[in-house]
């Protein structure tokens, strides 16, 4: 028997109490020798739930309601399918000590949990979670719970999905007061992009959108203020949804009513539920309401506000007037696939993600010409909208279930006709509030720009100049190509003096060779286009990197690359071949890499143990001469400024090559230290002042270095590989107004707070297990350390940390890098903490940026 409580915590405790008192038991278990019969209940140790019987629909039902709250809210029911028509039902164990059975008078089995456990001692007990449990006594071995068996209510710490093979449904009640199951449920629909749809039978109601990160695509408006916590697992073997609330003084559930969901909170006190969020929650949300390739919304009136996309029309007009918009619309231009382009929606509700494809290992400018590619793909978008965006989703097909929301939701590009792309909705500006900035600092900014103008002036002079040494190629000739030496030096594709040949060859020869850039023989794909395998004929394996015709890289830049690497001789660096230019098409044939790039065996487990200790500090030092060779031993001073793992790649014998040089820029004599204002990398190799600022030097490549040393010791990434460009834009600007004025020290503190969430990872734990002595932690678990290795070991963790300094003057060159790997006995500097990197407390990020600023911007100011 529960004790009495004390006087004094009678009033709070009161419903408790008073529902104690009506019932002559007050247990929450049901033993073998104990079961529970039609006039008992249960009520959990906390007194939150109760189990027991509760009419409906003229007959019994064995249920959990929440035991305060006034208006009976069943959570759960037992036997919705199969009513108690009698009144002496009993809930017992099975004899046989392995179920839970609900039997009427006539000893019919009503119900029964229907697994087949052999318990020595079992219990069933009811939880304060709502839980319903059958185990094992004085041990965690559950072997059933409610849980898994939802009816129409989510509790936190349900999970509501597809789990050990079992799709775990929501369905609702046929009727208020009846508890049988209805059509309509909230299921899981695995195929594609996995969503949940809210189906009646087969067919959907409406659909709550995949998860994008943080949130169903179509709730974006839910601002989640520490209310609730959601969790969204997805893999291979389940997906599932399920939350928690954080503050245990409210209760909440997820209820689905016919054709709506709904979610409720109230507090524990209190005994009303107050509405929190219902879907759906207007027309645009039912599901297909302006039909496919249409937008709905609702901002502009009441009734849906459907339009056809930008590029489609009514499939009938005289439907559409009379709004029937069921047939949806259709292709003004069909699409032809060569030349189409993307049009943007912002605060888009994904559309129906059923057909759709997810990778979530590349960034948006990779999916962007990935769908390019695909001549089916309609639209793509990010898969996950935290920390800027990553993952792609493309989507083949109609695209159905559109809508726009006001504010908080992500961006999506469909594929249109190139003749339909509206001129303005090419580049749109996602920063609204930077521009605000702008235009209320645009003195300040005119004044820079001055400045800028002046670089400009100063830097194209010297392009100019440079070109001019380096003699004109015209690559717009449309004379047959498909030649070698003579003919490409007459062309001017062969160095003056050196003998190296560079082939050009014909489109039709790269079409033949990579099987027309078939998808099977596609190696990856990098920042300016996508990198195929090939065969010429007689055998020879190459790599084509088809330069993507919507990337920024113009014929110049191309012609830099070519000219460039066709002049770069060196063993750690890869060979060029050749290139083909046929029209706009332009591609780069490199030789080919058995073991493709760095980062597809590093960073996974089952490659990883390719590489052991050996092989990896021999890589680390042949990228080193590969870079000091770039910066100090060729003949022109070249930064490579995208140094990361996938542009290492590896031959048969495991050599690293550095590849990619479409970025580097040409230094000629003495020229050590630029200024850009377009700054072009990948963030988590990006040193502090190039991101902040787009100064670049040999030491931002030295900087690059050091990250890919920590990462090849590691093997673990300093950051998830993402395009930066667009934050870019904005971070220049500021950092214009910054090179002039040094007050603006707040919004420059945001800008390194957001590069600290994405750069910090492997510097920040190399520094703090460095610090602490225990460097030697940091080390890939795949290899084994030993104490021959260990003396190599340590002097690559200090070397790498020396190459991540924040200022730019204290990193080593890379000739003292190369020096430093080769000789293990000379003593190194201790490095220095990388401030930007592990200052995240604000006070300190004042004092210590400010005074970094500083000194940065005197070294771009000062006149070169
Ligand atoms: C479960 O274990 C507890 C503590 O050992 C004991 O008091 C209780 O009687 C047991 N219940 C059953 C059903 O065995
Ligand atoms: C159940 O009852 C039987 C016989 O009365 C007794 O032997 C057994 O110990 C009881 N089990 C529990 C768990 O109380
Ligand atoms: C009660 O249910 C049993 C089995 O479902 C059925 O055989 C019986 O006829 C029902 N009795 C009434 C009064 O509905
Ligand atoms: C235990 O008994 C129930 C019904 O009485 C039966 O369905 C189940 O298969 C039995 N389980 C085992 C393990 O014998
Ligand atoms: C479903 O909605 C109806 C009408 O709003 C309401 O009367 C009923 O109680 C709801 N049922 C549940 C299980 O919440
Ligand atoms: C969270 O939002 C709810 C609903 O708008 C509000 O009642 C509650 O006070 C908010 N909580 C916090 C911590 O802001
Ligand atoms: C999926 O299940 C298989 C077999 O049980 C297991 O080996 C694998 O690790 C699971 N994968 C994940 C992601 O949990
Ligand atoms: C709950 O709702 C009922 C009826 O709407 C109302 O009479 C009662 O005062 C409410 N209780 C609380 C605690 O808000
Ligand atoms: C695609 O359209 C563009 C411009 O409309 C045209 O130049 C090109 O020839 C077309 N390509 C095909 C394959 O039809
Ligand atoms: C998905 O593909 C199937 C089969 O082609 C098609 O019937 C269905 O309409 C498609 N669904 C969507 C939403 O595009
Ligand atoms: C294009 O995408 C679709 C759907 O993702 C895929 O089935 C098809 O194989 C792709 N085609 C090519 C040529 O990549």
């Amino acid at each position: 028997m529960k004790k009495w409580p004390p006087l004094r915590l009678l009033p709070p405790l009161l419903l408790t109490f008073f529902s104690l008192f009506s019932f002559s038991t007050c247990r929450d278990t049901i033993t073998i020798n104990s079961s529970l019969s039609a006039q008992e209940t249960l009520v959990s140790s906390g007194g939150v739930f109760t189990l027991g019987f509760f009419p409906a629909n003229k007959y019994k039902y064995l249920g959990i309601w929440y035991t305060k709250i006034s208006k009976q809210t069943i959570v759960w029911v037992a036997n919705r399918d199969s009513p108690i028509n009698d009144t002496s039902s009993v809930l017992t164990i099975s004899s046989n000590r392995s179920n839970l059975l609900l039997q009427s008078s006539s000893n019919n089995v009503l119900w029964s949990t229907s697994i087949s456990a052999n318990l020595v001692n079992p219990v069933a007990q009811l939880l304060d979670s709502g839980n319903f449990v059958l185990m094992e006594n004085n041990t965690d071995k559950i072997v059933w719970q409610s849980f898994d068996h939802p009816t129409d209510t989510a509790l936190p710490g349900m999970k509501v999905g597809f789990i050990s093979g079992q799709y775990r449904n929501l369905v609702s009640w046929s009727g208020s007061d009846d508890p049988s199951s209805s059509n309509y449920k909230f299921s899981l629909r695995l195929s594609g992009f996995p969503e949940f749809f809210l189906l009646d039978g087969l067919k959907p109601v409406g659909r709550n959108g995949p998860w994008v990160g943080d949130h169903f695509s179509t709730e974006p408006a839910v601002v989640n203020n520490g209310t609730f916590t959601s969790e969204y697992v997805s893999n291979d073997n389940e997906t599932y949804y399920t939350y928690y609330v954080n503050n245990p003084s409210i209760m909440s559930r997820v209820v689905v009513n016919q054709s709506t969901i709904k979610r409720y909170v109230a507090d524990t006190s209190g005994s009303n539920w107050t509405l929190y969020w219902t879907f759906p929650s207007d027309q645009c949300d039912n599901y297909g309401q302006c039909g496919s390739n249409a937008l709905c919304n609702t901002y502009t009136s009441t009734v849906p506000d459907c339009t056809c996309l930008t590029g489609f029309q009514p499939e009938s007009e005289k439907d559409w007037k009379l709004r029937d918009t069921s047939a949806g619309c259709i292709r003004q231009v069909e699409l032809n696939c060569t030349s189409d382009g993307f049009i943007t929606i912002n605060n888009a509700k994904l559309p129906d993600t059923t057909n759709a494809t997810v990778d979530t290992t590349i960034g948006l400018e990779e999916c962007r010409n990935r769908c390019l590619m695909n001549c089916s793909c309609t639209g793509y978008a990010n898969s996950d909208t935290l920390n800027g965006g990553s993952g792609c989703v493309t989507w083949v097909g109609d695209l159905v279930d559109l809508r726009q929301f006001t504010r908080g939701a992500q961006d999506f590009y469909y594929r249109v006709a190139g003749s339909q792309v509206p001129v303005t909705s090419t580049k749109k500006n996602r920063n609204t509030g930077i521009i605000v900035t702008c235009v209320v600092l645009g003195l300040l900014f005119l004044a820079s720009t001055v400045y800028l103008i002046h670089k400009k002036l100063r830097k194209n002079h010297e392009n100019v100049a440079y070109m001019q040494r380096q003699r004109q190629i015209s690559f717009e000739s449309e004379r047959p190509l498909a030649l070698v030496r003579d003919k490409a030096r007459e062309e001017g594709l062969s160095t003056d003096g050196n003998d190296i040949v560079l082939r050009v060859f014909h489109a039709s020869v790269i079409s033949a060779a990579t099987n027309n850039f078939a998808l099977a023989n596609k190696l990856g794909e990098g920042g300016f286009g996508t990198v195929f395998k090939g065969e010429l004929e007689g055998g020879q394996q190459i790599a084509v990197k088809r330069l993507s015709k919507f990337s920024t890289q113009g014929l110049g830049e191309f012609k830099n690359e070519v000219i460039l690497i066709a002049k770069l001789q060196h063993v750690n660096l890869v060979r060029l071949l050749g290139c083909s230019i046929e029209g706009e098409e332009r591609m780069l044939v490199y030789e080919y890499m058995e073991n493709k790039s760095l980062d597809t065996i590093i960073f996974y487990k089952a490659r990883s143990s390719q590489l052991n200790w050996h092989k990896r500090f021999e890589i680390i030092k042949g990228i080193a001469r590969g870079v000091l060779y770039l910066h100090e031993d060729s003949r022109f001073r070249i930064i490579h400024r995208d140094l990361k793992t996938s542009n290492v790649l590896l031959d048969d014998n495991m050599n690293p090559k550095i590849s990619d040089f479409g970025i580097a820029r040409i230094f000629g004599g003495d020229e050590k230290k630029s200024h850009t204002n377009r700054v072009v990398g990948t963030y988590g190799y990006m040193s502090p002042e190039y991101a902040m600022d787009g100064v670049f030097s040999v030491k931002s490549d030295v900087f690059s270095f050091g990250v890919l040393v920590l990462e090849i010791i590691s093997g673990k990434k300093n950051r998830g590989i993402f395009s930066v460009e667009p934050s870019l834009n904005l971070l220049s600007y500021v950092s214009v107004l910054f090179n002039i004025h040094l007050f603006f020290s707040t919004i420059k503190a945001n800008f390194i707070t957001n590069y600290l969430e994405y750069n910090s990872k492997i510097i920040l734990q190399a520094w703090t297990l460095w610090k602490e002595g225990k460097a030697l932690e940091l080390l890939d678990s795949s290899i084994s350390s030993n104490s021959n290795n260990n003396l190599q070991v340590m002097r690559c963790i200090q070397v790498g940390l020396l190459c991540v300094q924040d200022r730019q003057e204290d990193r080593p060159h890379m000739s003292e890098v190369v020096l430093m790997l080769n000789s293990l006995n000379t003593s190194l500097t201790e490095p220095k903490q990388p401030v930007y990197f592990s200052v995240r407390d604000a006070s300190n990020m004042e004092s210590s940026s400010s005074c970094t600023v500083s000194d940065m911007t005197v070294t771009v100011i000062e006149p070169r």
